[in-house]
């Protein structure tokens, strides 16, 4: 770990893995903050003898989890998460997000419908005034009729690119589903947003994520700031 920003997120990533008890259902996000967290929490369970369940997000989180020792258990296999634990590219006063640069963003936002409490792990410089302008909003999309899907998620007044390898092969997320990284001129209202493409056939969810974050933890250079968003 080299620069103030390392140091930053990893500050971030601890005081998440420290909010889970012995005993919890515990969802692990995925994504760089995530994985430092698991780490994190990897050591905790060792050192203090907690005993855990956790839900991965991911195939890369779960393959982490699992040679860490973490003893992991599939979504369905509970019947509720205690808390999950992951991180977000953007974050606005409202506590929206917009998800999956790393492309697990379905897989994310079922674990956290699902979870009781939800903690959002960032630094600093990923919370905006607006969701939007700096970022793409990642759509996970069926690769049947993907070009279809493109076009009407396009109507909807956004400009779109199809997310590809550098050898221009589709990445596939976990679920084998495309990903359209899409650009809105007005993102106002990211809930409604949300909700006009997760109308369009094809798509399967959105990295928009509104409401669900319960607790903002923001690490900087030398500290780390909390923020319990109010329940509405
Ligand atoms: C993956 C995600 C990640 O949580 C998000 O991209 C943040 O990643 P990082 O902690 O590496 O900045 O949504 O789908």
């Amino acid at each position: 770990m080299n620069s103030n920003s390392d140091h930053a997120k990893d500050r971030a990533a601890r005081a998440g893995a420290d909010l889970v008890r012995d005993g919890m259902i515990v969802g692990l996000g995925s994504g760089s903050t995530a994985a430092l967290m698991v780490r994190h929490l990897a050591a905790r369970l060792v050192g203090e003898r907690l005993a855990i369940v956790a839900v991965a997000t991911s195939r890369a989180t779960a393959d982490l989890a699992r040679t860490l020792g973490i003893a992991l258990k599939e979504l369905d296999e509970v019947d509720h998460l205690d808390i999950s634990l992951d991180g977000a590219d953007e974050i606005d006063p409202q506590f929206r997000m917009i998800k999956g640069r790393g492309g697990a963003l379905l897989r994310e936002k079922v674990v956290a419908c699902a979870s009781t409490h939800r903690v959002t792990m960032i630094t600093a410089d990923k919370r905006v005034e607006r969701l939007g302008p700096g970022m793409p909003i990642p759509v996970e999309v069926s690769t049947f009729g993907l070009a279809h899907t493109e076009r009407h998620i396009r109507e909807l007044g956004g400009t779109t690119a199809i997310r590809r390898a550098p050898d221009s092969s589709l990445v596939l997320t976990d679920g084998g589903n495309a990903i359209v990284d899409c650009h809105f001129p007005d993102l106002d209202d990211p809930a409604a947003l949300d909700a006009r493409l997760q109308c369009l056939a094809g798509v399967l969810d959105t990295g928009l994520f509104v409401g669900l974050c319960d607790l903002l933890i923001v690490g900087t250079l030398d500290d780390v700031e909390t923020l319990e968003v109010p329940r509405s």
